[in-house]
């Protein structure tokens, strides 16, 4: 067998085999196929497809190019996986509730590329946490406190880190057989038995559109039960920012917020509910998602999940006395009000403008080494379908460089439409 075949075939948009795959995926994990003809063979899968054979081949090579994590010691561990966005601190708050019913949180999370977040700068910004504990410390403290959040220090899906590095300086990220593969070999490597993912969809996801997200969707369901990890996979909107703080500190200070029920805003609930009742549902702690849901919100009002959420802070060795006063996060040096231009409703807060304005801001890299600034991104006060007031504040910007946060300033991010009609914040 060699590549140059494996490449003409899949130009020629003929359907590669099994053994065609692995071999790739093997020989390319190995350094034996070059970064160059890896890029034609992607190249040509992005613009020919393949069959949902041939993903579930990719997957499964990928998975099983490195470590596969075995967590059976923890019972039954359910994961989560979101395929990306902005503002999506959605895994602080939900993983905590989820820990709460008693259910093993075991969950190793990724950092941020582009425009789209990682829960594990987040976690990061909180002083002390550790996110890169050895595998033993993982597994005891889903022992003993029910719930441990870590980087990917092990060697899971080596194949993917490759391909998906390559797919970023080639144009090839949005193509659903290769974001399929990617998340789904990671999810197998990770150990999980059963899986709920976050697919989000709209301007700040890498679906734009219901009916990709849905494709996307029913592929890694299938993938999920031909290795017997059952997937349920829920397309939650992504056209603004969750919740209202976007940045790493930013968004630690209003997970806890929620986690303390301070405040709720409505698309995280939706969100956490429709997840977390999932999770309850594979889980059988519940015999309905409407059930699930209640529960869901009632393990925040009742303080069961902050608790799990301190719990699991101090047990990664972090300081919990920042969660039980937020105020002493560091801020950013500028805080600068964002303010409407007119009267009326707002119609966008538009969350790919705002990514990667954050991402200018210093909260986002672009290459896997960059460091990165936690304090720096936006706070709003208003969702799109608010009504507004001319000079009304409709957020900040946190910024540590003064020009940089007057040259957001000039963007446009925010839609204002006359008129008093709100929109209700709608599932998309
Ligand atoms: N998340 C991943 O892990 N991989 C992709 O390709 C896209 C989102």
């Amino acid at each position: 067998m060699n590549i140059q075949d494996i490449i003409a075939k899949k130009r020629d948009k003929q359907e590669l085999s099994k053994e065609e795959i692995t071999y790739f995926i093997n020989s390319y994990t190995k350094g034996e196929v070059t970064d160059y003809q890896a890029a034609a063979l992607i190249m040509a899968i992005y613009i020919n497809g393949m069959t949902d054979e041939e993903t579930t081949e990719l997957t499964l090579a990928m998975a099983y190019s490195g470590d596969v994590l075995d967590l059976s010691s923890l019972g039954e561990v359910i994961d989560k996986h979101s395929t990306g966005g902005v503002g999506d601190k959605i895994t602080l708050i939900l993983m905590p509730i989820i820990a709460s019913f008693g259910i093993p949180v075991a969950k190793m999370s990724g950092r941020g590329l582009g425009f789209t977040g990682g829960t594990i700068d987040k976690l990061e910004s909180i002083p002390g946490y550790n996110t890169g504990i050895t595998i033993d410390r993982f597994i005891s403290n889903v022992k003993q406190n029910g719930i441990s959040l870590m980087g990917q220090t092990l060697n899971l899906a080596p194949a993917d880190k490759k391909i998906y590095a390559l797919r970023d300086t080639i144009a090839c990220t949005e193509s659903i057989p290769l974001i399929a593969s990617s998340i789904m070999s990671k999810k197998i490597a990770a150990g999980a038995n059963k899986i709920v993912i976050d697919v989000t969809c709209g301007s700040g996801a890498f679906m734009k559109t219901r009916k990709e997200a849905e494709e996307l969707s029913r592929i890694m369901t299938s993938i999920g039960k031909l290795a017997n990890r059952e997937t349920i996979c829920i397309i939650t909107p992504m056209d603004e920012p969750v919740g209202y703080a976007v940045g790493n500190i930013l968004e630690v200070k209003e997970a806890i917020d929620i986690l303390k029920n301070k405040y709720m805003p409505e698309d995280v609930k939706d969100i956490i509910q429709e997840l977390g009742a999932n999770m309850l549902m594979l889980a059988n702690k519940v015999s309905s998602i409407e059930e699930g849901k209640e529960l869901i919100i009632e393990n925040i009002r009742n303080g069961k999940a902050y608790k799990k959420f301190v719990d699991l802070v101090r047990s990664q060795g972090g300081d919990i006395s920042y969660i039980e006063d937020t105020d002493k996060f560091e801020k950013a040096k500028y805080i600068v009000p964002i303010t409407a231009e007119k009267d009326g409703t707002i119609t966008k807060l538009d969350a790919l403008t705002i990514g990667k304005l954050s991402c200018y801001l210093g909260a986002g890299r672009q290459k896997k080494e960059d460091s990165i600034n936690p304090r720096v991104g936006f706070v709003f006060k208003k969702k799109a379908g608010d009504e507004v007031r001319s000079g009304e504040v409709l957020g900040y910007i946190h910024a540590d460089d003064e020009a940089k946060a007057q040259e957001v300033l000039k963007q446009e991010f925010v839609g204002i439409k006359n008129g008093k009609e709100p929109l209700k914040w709608k599932k998309n």
